[in-house]
């Protein structure tokens, strides 16, 4: 069942070329240059006459969402706000029927994501489910909505969820992008051609895993991590810190790189790594001054970079190259050597990788 693998996390990391294929699938038709999506399409003046999109999530999934904000945001020029589920249905929120809510969810059961959906449903907004499990609660309670192909997700930690949410909402804001005009067809035809190479670069990022591997070896032992990315990187900062703490138990934390200045920069020492996605179109100039700035503080750096990086290897302790791609989609690719780092750090420590301790792979209480 593990698939020759030593852990479901570690199976379901190296399946996300294949599961990223399975949510294109009958959607991304690259040569007749659309996206097809009934569950967008047949409520199209719903989203195009929107005046916001409110997405909900928790846990990774409110990490999708939060790349799904750059993303409707720059491809489909449409407001977005992304909410905690759990803060959403207990602050009151101003809802109406002109806004659309995206829930997302791999379960399909997460109380809180539930209890919005229905909340927001009472207000008269149209709500629409990014979901993996199929006839889950969730799928059922949403006006309509797109399924990740992504397969059963059987480690704690989610990984295949993660990425196929995230496809899911890009292939939904190029659709949105698209019919609102905001997209020409230069740049949606691109970014289609770029989507497709998506899961072979994955493919071949994979092959990094005994580079990533001496790197867990030599921090494994860490006290505390700093994960920093910005743009749409900034979530997958998020997502980084998130995978380590919940398998490795060890302390991190997740920012957009410019916060460091106004606080985590005094955690900074010679014991402090710091994982930095420093791909070369997403604000590079500006991540780079703040590789130097944790230099000058002795902090050890590991950087994401784009392939054939110069300026970030020559500076950081240790370089992780992920292939070119469009800003927009690096998300797909940066995210997987933290999954894979906090995998081995997790292994080495000894810890149990699918079933860590305190958690449920559900959270059907809040
Ligand atoms: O099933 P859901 O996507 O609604 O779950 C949400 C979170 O509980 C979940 O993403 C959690 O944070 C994961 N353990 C993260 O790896």
């Amino acid at each position: 069942e593990k698939g020759g693998y030593d852990h479901f996390m570690l199976k379901e990391i190296h399946e996300q070329p294949k599961a990223i294929t399975d949510t294109f699938r009958g959607r991304m038709l690259a040569d007749e240059n659309i996206i097809k999506m009934s569950s967008v399409q047949d409520n199209l003046d719903k989203f195009l006459n929107a005046n916001r999109i409110i997405i909900v999530g928790c846990g990774t999934s409110w990490h999708a969402g939060l790349v799904g904000e750059y993303l409707f945001e720059d491809l489909a020029r449409i407001p977005v706000e992304v909410e905690y589920a759990s803060e959403f249905r207990y602050r009151n929120p101003i809802i109406t029927d002109k806004d659309v809510v995206i829930a997302i969810s791999q379960s399909g059961e997460t109380a809180d994501t539930l209890a919005a959906i229905k909340l927001a449903k009472s207000k008269g907004a149209f709500v629409y489910g990014v979901c993996n499990v199929v006839g889950s609660s969730i799928a059922r309670e949403t006006h309509a909505g797109a399924y990740t192909h992504a397969g059963p997700e059987i480690g704690v930690a989610s990984t295949k969820a993660f990425t196929t949410q995230i496809t899911v909402l890009t292939l939904i804001a190029l659709k949105l992008g698209q019919a609102n005009k905001s997209l020409s067809d230069e740049r949606f035809k691109n970014y289609i051609q770029k989507m497709q190479l998506i899961p072979s670069q994955i493919q071949k990022l994979l092959n990094i895993d005994s580079k990533v591997k001496e790197i867990a070896a030599i921090y494994k032992d860490a006290k505390n991590c700093l994960y920093l990315g910005r743009g749409f990187n900034f979530p997958v900062a998020l997502e980084g810190a998130l995978k380590l703490k919940e398998i490795s138990y060890i302390h991190a934390e997740g920012y957009p790189a410019a916060e460091m200045k106004h606080g985590p920069i005094a955690l900074i020492d010679e014991n402090m790594p710091i994982f930095v996605i420093a791909t070369n179109k997403g604000h590079y100039d500006k991540v780079v001054s703040n590789i130097q700035e944790i230099k000058s503080r002795a902090g050890k750096i590991i950087a994401v970079v784009t392939e054939g990086d110069v300026t970030v290897k020559e500076i950081a302790d240790h370089v992780i190259e992920i292939p070119e791609t469009e800003e927009a989609l690096t998300p797909l690719l940066t995210t997987i050597p933290f999954q894979l780092l906090s995998y081995h750090i997790a292994v080495m420590l000894g810890k149990n990788v699918d079933q860590p301790r305190n958690l449920a792979k559900s959270v059907t209480v809040e």
